[in-house]
């Protein structure tokens, strides 16, 4: 169990640590923390930000990464550093272990005052160099993030950018509100491979995210390979919602043990879910024993919930349950290092006290048998929870206005239970934290259950007030219960149209285009949540701090929406009319204006015939149809491929995902078009006229980078 503290703005600790850090004595003039509007826009907010007089720090293709230590944890992140910055500044830089800081370099100084605590640093960047200093090498990591964003948002860019790479001068000392940040992913509903999940991993970590929590298990898969229970991958891992047949939708024990080790090294602790005794389809699919007429169930691939139940009505069948977590949570914990197992509890079909009591027992001595600490929906506080256990609260504000009422939600009084039982709670509010509510009613995945949650709603609570009345008094979890805050992406309706059920007609992006949709601008809100203190809680300056992500997300590639809650710092205009689209004056084209249904498009010399001339429809998730002048029909990724090098056709207007364009307006002019189902980027063969039209993975090539006139 960690230690968990809970942090507001301690100034005077602040200085006490800026005053330790030696480094900070050379520091030129600092002027007053209100200089606000040369401060740079950072998220999650920093405790302390003043602003350092000078021209700041350029780097260069010689410029050091200086760690003052031999550990290999703080030299590893001086090599992750040099990972990040190297693709768009095209930049080598040597990670150097010294014991003097060098001048003209980005000093990385795990030694610290131990007031930082884990995850504290400062940060000084002035003309001289840039020092980041923290107790060890996760306090390191936390301030890399920020020093990222002190850098243009070009350096998110995966290919090399003409710089410079000033770095922002500035001071900064900072420091967790929260020691539980956590992000989940939902790979039961809509499975994730494991380069998705590394993805998300990295533009989670960005925000100072610490924890993945990883939805493993559900009705409609069970997502981790358990040895001595091969039907849990071969029969339960052969369902997605919307897919059946599936061969390899889950991870191997050295697939899962990568993605671990990729979460460590981004210093994010991995928290693996085996949900029950709901939500357990996919194992009663695959486990007779686990039903009470000892007989399997047929694979489940909807999407529905609540319908589910281990056997737990008899002695027997409790035994063969507990059997059953015991195998698997032994196996998933010889693979987590991290200290959490999470056995899921929401949303169980009825059961008796004592059945629903026996699971909670049953999956408790499971885990803390591993030494593991338990973590639980707020329903699992109705068993017996083992002490130093945490529950995650998913409740909504018609929870909180039932606080103290003679009618207090069921959701509520489970929460006072698991006060009373000492719990710790992490707080996923749906209506705030639930990145699968749709934006608005635009939003072409997801659900509105808890509402529709807008950026603005996803930063418009507060973990103290969350389970408090509406006046934000008698908080049923006190604060030095709130261990922190989680948002979570389930996968549940991943498709569109979400609204029914999915069948042929419907369309799924790939999982990484659902996420990035869904997370951004909504995961770092939560993340701010978690880390800054609640002092800074402002919505007009987080709006702006956020809008200013926009270029990092569109440098990195982050299919993000442009929530219009936020005013966007070049919220790109409407491309809708008929315009044409060239790269180096070849015009992408329907060859001979032909009307041919999945005809291949070529590009060939601007001529503006009608052949040429693209009709451009903006979708309800800032994407475009693109419809030919001459044929009527739309530009589409043959058969909805996801995979690089399939060929772009024309076909039958469909509105279809893989007839969706997203435009990414290039820094230097022109666009991308990217496929809204695929991600992957519109790229012609060659100039010459006649090349074909295909879908490719972004090279920042000039066959990729379109002018829309
Ligand atoms: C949940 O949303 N069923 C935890």
């Amino acid at each position: 169990m960690r230690l968990f503290r809970q942090r507001g703005r301690d100034l005077a600790v602040l200085s006490a640590v800026a005053l330790a850090t030696s480094l900070l004595s050379g520091t030129t003039a600092v002027t007053a923390a209100h200089a606000a509007p040369t401060l740079p826009a950072i998220v999650p907010q920093p405790v302390s930000e003043s602003a350092v007089t000078g021209s700041g720090f350029t780097l260069a293709a010689g410029t050091q990464i200086d760690v003052l230590s031999t550990d290999t944890a703080a030299l590893g992140v001086g090599t992750y550093l040099a990972g990040l910055l190297k693709p768009a500044t095209g930049f080598t830089l040597q990670v150097v272990s010294s014991t003097q800081p060098a001048g003209n370099a980005l000093v990385l100084d795990p030694n610290g005052p131990a007031t930082l605590k884990a995850e504290g640093y400062t940060l000084t960047s002035k003309s001289g160099g840039v020092t980041v200093t923290a107790h060890g090498a996760e306090g390191l990591f936390r301030g890399v993030q920020t020093l990222r964003q002190l850098l243009p948002a070009a350096v998110e860019s995966p290919t090399v950018k003409p710089g410079p790479w000033t770095v922002v001068p500035v001071q900064i000392s900072d420091s967790p509100r929260y020691s539980y940040r956590g992000a989940m992913l939902d790979v039961a509903r809509r499975f994730y491979p494991v380069a998705q999940v590394k993805r998300f991993i990295d533009e989670s970590a960005a925000y100072k995210i610490n924890t993945l929590h990883l939805h493993l298990t559900d009705d409609q898969g069970w997502r981790i390979a358990i040895g001595a229970l091969p039907n849990l991958t071969t029969v339960g891992a052969s369902t997605q919602t919307g897919f059946t047949g599936g061969t390899s939708w889950y991870y191997t024990a050295a697939e899962y043990q990568d993605l671990v080790a990729y979460a460590k090294s981004r210093f994010m602790t991995v928290v693996p879910e085996i949900d029950g005794p709901g939500h357990s389809g996919a194992a009663l699919a695959s486990v007779a024993n686990l039903n009470c007429n000892n007989q399997t169930t047929a694979p489940y691939a909807g999407d529905n919930w609540g319908f589910s139940l281990y056997c737990l009505g008899d002695p027997q069948h409790v035994a063969n349950v507990s059997t059953f977590l015991n195998t698997v949570i032994s196996t998933v914990a010889a693979l987590t290092p991290g200290p959490y197992i999470h056995v899921g509890g929401d949303e169980a079909p009825a059961t008796t006290t004592a059945q629903y009591a026996a699971y909670v027992s049953a999956a408790a001595s499971a885990t803390t048998a591993q030494g593991k600490t338990l973590i639980g929906w707020h329903q699992l506080s109705q068993g017996t929870l083992p002490a130093n256990s945490l529950l995650q609260y998913w409740g909504t504000d018609i929870d909180r206005t039932s606080v103290g009422a003679p009618w207090e939600s069921e959701n509520i009084q489970q929460v006072r239970s698991g006060v009373a039982q000492g719990a710790k709670f992490i707080m996923s509010p749906a209506d705030h934290a639930y990145l699968d509510m749709q934006y608005n009613s635009s939003t072409p995945y997801g659900l509105h259950w808890a509402g529709y949650v807008s950026a603005q709603k996803a930063y418009g609570w507060d973990p103290t007030t969350v389970t408090a009345k509406t006046d934000g008094s008698s908080s049923v979890v006190p604060a030095a219960q709130i261990a922190g805050v989680e948002a979570a992406l389930w996968t549940d309706n991943a498709y569109s149209p979400s609204s029914s059920t999915p069948d042929s007609g419907s369309q799924f992006p790939e999982p990484s285009v659902y996420a990035d949709h869904m997370s951004f601008p909504r995961l770092p809100a939560i993340a701010e949540i978690g880390w800054s203190p609640q002092s800074t809680h402002d919505w007009t300056n987080f709006s702006q701090r956020l809008a200013a992500q926009g270029p990092r997300w569109t440098a990195a590639g982050i299919a993000f929406y442009a929530a219009p809650d936020i005013t966007w710092p070049s919220t790109p205009g409407t491309l809708n009319g008929v315009h044409t689209v060239t790269t180096g004056g070849q015009a992408l084209d329907d060859p001979a204006s032909s009307t041919t249904n999945a005809l291949q498009m070529d590009t060939w010399a601007l001529h503006g015939g009608n052949n040429q001339k693209w009709t451009f429809t903006q979708q309800p998730d800032g994407s475009y149809t693109l419809a030919n002048g001459a044929s009527g029909l739309c530009l589409d990724v043959n058969g909805g491929s996801t995979s690089p090098a399939a060929t772009v056709i024309q076909y039958t207007c469909g509105g279809g995902l893989n007839q969706r364009w997203k435009a990414v307006a290039l820094p230097g002019g022109g666009y991308t078009l990217a496929s809204a189902k695929s991600g992957l980027l519109l790229t012609t063969a060659s100039a010459a006229d006649g090349a074909l039209v295909t879908q490719q993975t972004d090279t920042n090539s000039a066959l990729q980078h379109w002018t829309i006139t």
